[in-house]
C-alpha cells in the first residue's frame, strides 16, 4: 500500500474547519487505501513561545480531536512528533543540504517572521520547513494530504528528496502532495478572500471545532456575503457564497451544483440558517467524542505510546540509511 504521512501543529487549542476539511477529513478517508503515518508536531509549535503547561494539553487535545474526527489507531498511526526522535536527527541532515536561499524563500517564513520582527525569529523558525521536510522523508511517503498553504512545504521536500538521492544514490522516496482542488484553502467568515486561520487577528471568521453549536452557528449567519442575491458558485465575484458553498457540499456529500438548484430563488438568509444546522449537527458530536478522549487519558496515552513505537520502528530504518549514505560510522 502506498504511504501517506501528514502533521498538524497542536497550537491552536481547537482546531478550525479549515483545518478539517482542508487535510484531517482527507487524513480519515486515507487510512482505508493507504499505509497512513500522522504526527501531532509539537517540534514545530516551540518554533514560536509556548507556555509548557498549555503546549502539554493541546498535543493530547489534538490528538484527542484527531481520534474523535475518526482516525483509527487500528488502521493508521498517530504519534506525537517529539516522542520520534529521529524527526530531529534527520533535519539535521537535511540542514545541510537546503541552501540559505531556497529556506529564505518560503512564504509562511517571511510573512511570520515579517509579523514577528527579527529579533523575536527565532532559527527555528527559519529552518521549520527543513524539520518538516524530515517529518516526510523519514517515512518514506508518497502523498502528503495538507491544504494549499502547504504547498510550498512539499515542493521544498521533493527538491531535498530529489538532491539527496541524486548526491548520495536513491534513499528517499520523493512525495507528492494530496490537495484536493475544491477544500485546499478553506476562507474566513469575515473576509472571505484570507485563509481561515488560527492566527486571524478576530475569531468571528473562524469556525472553531471545539466551539459550542451555538456559536458555530451565530459565525455562519454572520459571515459576510456579496450585495447580490443569486446563490451561486463562483470564487471571483461571490468568494463568500462560493465559500459557505463548498464548506456546505463537502459536510453534507451534496454536490455544489445541487445545492445551487435547491437554493435558487432563495436568499443567502436561507443558505445559511440552513448550513449553520449542518455545521451544529456536525460540531455537537465531535466535541462531545473529543470530550470522551479527553476523560481517559490512560487510553490516550497509550494509543500515542503505540503509535510513537510503530513509527520509530520506520523512522530509524531510513535515519540509518541516510546516516550511511552520507558517511557516518555506524555506532557499533
Ligand atoms: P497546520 O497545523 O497549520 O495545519 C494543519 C493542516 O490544515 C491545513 N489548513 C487548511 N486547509 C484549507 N484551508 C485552510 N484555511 C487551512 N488552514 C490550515 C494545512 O494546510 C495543514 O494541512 N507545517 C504544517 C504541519 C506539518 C506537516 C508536516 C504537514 C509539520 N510537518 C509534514 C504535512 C507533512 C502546519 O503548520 O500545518
Amino acid at each position: 500500500r502506498p504511504r501517506v504521512l501528514s502533521g498538524i501543529q497542536p497550537t491552536a487549542g481547537s482546531f478550525h474547519l479549515g483545518n478539517y476539511l482542508g487535510a484531517v477529513r482527507q487524513w480519515v478517508e486515507l487510512q482505508d487505501t493507504h499505509d497512513a503515518f500522522y504526527a501531532v508536531v509539537d517540534l514545530h509549535a516551540i518554533t514560536v513561545p509556548q507556555d509548557p503547561e498549555e503546549l502539554r494539553a493541546a498535543t493530547r487535545l489534538a490528538a484527542a480531536q484527531l481520534l474523535a474526527a475518526g482516525l483509527d489507531p487500528d488502521r493508521c498511526t498517530l504519534f506525537v512528533q517529539s516522542h520520534v526522535p529521529e524527526h530531529t536527527q534527520l533535519a539535521w541532515v537535511m540542514n545541510c543540504l537546503t541552501g540559505f536561499g531556497e529556506a529564505s524563500r518560503m512564504t509562511q517564513f517571511k510573512d511570520k517572521s515579517a509579523r514577528q520582527g527579527a529579533e523575536a525569529t527565532t532559527v527555528g523558525l527559519f529552518t521549520y520547513p527543513v524539520l518538516q521536510v524530515a517529518d516526510i522523508l523519514l517515512y518514506q511517503a508518497d502523498r502528503v494530504p495538507v491544504g494549499e498553504d502547504q504547498r510550498q512545504h512539499i515542493e521544498l521536500t521533493r527538491d531535498v528528496a530529489e538532491r539527496f538521492n541524486s548526491r548520495y544514490g536513491h534513499t528517499f522516496t520523493v512525495p507528492s502532495p494530496y490537495i484536493l482542488r475544491e477544500t485546499a484553502k478553506i476562507y474566513d467568515l469575515q473576509d472571505p478572500t484570507v485563509k481561515m486561520s488560527k492566527s486571524a487577528a478576530s475569531h468571528k471568521g473562524v469556525i472553531s471545532l471545539l466551539d459550542e453549536a451555538k456559536v458555530s452557528a451565530k459565525k455562519i449567519r454572520s459571515a459576510v456575503t456579496d450585495t447580490g442575491t443569486e446563490i451561486r458558485h463562483d470564487e471571483k465575484e461571490k468568494p463568500g457564497i462560493s465559500n459557505l458553498l463548498v464548506i456546505y457540499s463537502t459536510l453534507t456529500g451534496t454536490g455544489i451544483p445541487e445545492l445551487e438548484q435547491q437554493y435558487a430563488g432563495k436568499g443567502y438568509g436561507a443558505l445559511k440558517t440552513d448550513l449553520a444546522e449542518v455545521v451544529a449537527a456536525w460540531v455537537a458530536p465531535f466535541r462531545e467524542r473529543t470530550q470522551e478522549y479527553l476523560d481517559d487519558p490512560g487510553t490516550l496515552d497509550s494509543v500515542l505510546a503505540k503509535g510513537a513505537e510503530k513509527a520509530r520502528a520506520v523512522a530509524a530504518e531510513t535515519l540509518a540509511a541516510a546516516y550511511g549514505k552520507v558517511g557516518f560510522v555506524p555506532a557499533r
